[in-house]
């Protein structure tokens, strides 16, 4: 094992200490030992999906046997379309005609969509057993596999239907990251910079210069954006686990990227896609309200530029977006709540942006046609 990072997610209640470790490295897939002292059974159920299980089930399958612990497999469908009620019975099911019990962990194997669905599913069965999470796309690494938040869509919205529920711990192998298609890895490196402007302005700097090795997959930099991307949400997570006030400040970028992906028809543009030119606008309303300056707006342009995330928002009309950005689910009492950037480095939550400011904004940040 070389170099393994542990970033400890610190969650304390009067009733229980829920903290866990989230192991950060290249090759850990297979570090069984890892895993070990969190199992309370010699039996695991491994929920996959059908891209995933072909590169690294039965790797990780042979490494659990190696220790003596034997797994179930379930395979789901892949894709967010899946991520319904219908493929939750799937997991219910196979649990329960392969008798699991309250002991038996539940593995997520694969990206966010895996996570979530298998996240509450673990919230859920025998009203609640052992979750362990394995995220193998960078999305799932720096953000969905940490902090608690499980669910799936409804008819009706995303993630509408879910549960918090913490993992036993997070096993992050960088090196499934060789299997990621160019474009889910770009869409990661969205949320990444995100962290870097929200609560540390080295770690942007550092991403400005690193950023090549980023997209190149450069173990070491993967490693340490994974790293340092997962520390700061474990901190704001710790803070504010159940986002009361604090925990807002991660959907910089994301009021806008929401109404995108709706407009657009989700899947079409990906969510961290769609973050990358919310972000810009969050970036150019910071602009407006004279919290960062035009060279601070240009550094971040050119980051998401440099990685080929798209930096100009879908034309659609200026009311169109606002009636997208009313669907948020972070509308509080009819008020939208913008996240803005007080300078790069340090976000904050604004309920209050003039009508026209917002107007502009969306002038300026959409294409022409
Ligand atoms: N719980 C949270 O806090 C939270 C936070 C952010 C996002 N999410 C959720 O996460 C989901 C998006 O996650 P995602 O971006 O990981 O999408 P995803 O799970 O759909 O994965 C993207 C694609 O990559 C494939 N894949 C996964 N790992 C791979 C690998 N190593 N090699 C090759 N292909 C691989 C998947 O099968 C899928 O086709 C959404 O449903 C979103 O709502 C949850
Ligand atoms: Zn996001």
């Amino acid at each position: 094992m070389n170099d393994m990072q542990t970033v400890k997610v610190a969650l304390f209640s009067p009733e229980q200490d829920r903290s866990y470790p989230i192991y950060i490295g290249n090759a850990l897939l297979e570090q069984v030992d890892l895993l070990l002292p969190h199992l309370p059974q010699k039996r695991v159920a491994i929920v996959t999906n059908t891209t995933v299980a072909p590169l690294y089930l039965d790797r990780f399958r042979r490494a659990l046997e190696r220790y003596g612990i034997c797994s179930v497999a379930i395979i789901l469908p892949d894709g967010e379309d899946h991520k319904n009620w219908q493929t939750l019975n799937l997991i219910f099911d196979a649990l329960l005609k392969q008798r699991c019990e309250r002991k038996t962990t539940l593995i997520a194997l694969g990206g966010g969509v895996v996570g979530d669905l298998t996240g509450f599913a673990a919230a859920t069965y025998l009203r609640g057993v052992p979750f362990i999470q394995i995220p193998t796309t960078l999305l799932a690494q720096v953000d969905s596999s940490v902090g608690g938040k499980t669910g799936i869509n409804h008819p009706l919205g995303k993630n509408l239907i879910g549960a918090f529920y913490q993992p036993r711990m997070v096993l992050t192998d960088s090196a499934t990251l060789t299997t990621l298609s160019d474009r889910e890895l770009r869409a990661g490196i969205a949320e990444v910079i995100k962290y870097g402007l929200i609560r540390d302005a080295d770690f942007f700097m550092w991403l400005e210069q690193n950023i090549t090795g980023l997209i190149t997959r450069n173990a070491d930099i993967l490693n340490k954006a994974i790293c340092r991307s997962c520390e700061i949400k474990a901190e704001i997570v710790a803070a504010d686990e159940r986002e009361s006030g604090m925990r807002a400040l991660l959907n910089l970028g994301h009021t806008f990227g929401h109404a995108i992906e709706n407009a657009m028809g989700y899947g079409v543009w990906l969510h961290g896609e769609a973050v990358a030119a919310g972000t810009i606008m969050a970036a150019d309303l910071s602009k407006q309200l004279k919290f960062i300056s035009e060279s601070d707006f240009k550094r971040i342009y050119s980051i998401f530029q440099k990685v080929g995330l798209p930096v100009i928002a879908p034309k659609l009309s200026p009311d169109d977006y606002l009636s997208l950005m009313k669907l948020d689910k972070k509308v509080e009492e009819g008020r939208m709540r913008f996240i803005l950037l007080r300078r790069i480095g340090e976000a904050m939550m604004s309920h209050d942006i003039p009508a026209s400011t917002l107007r502009e904004t969306l002038l300026t940040c959409m294409a022409n046609e």
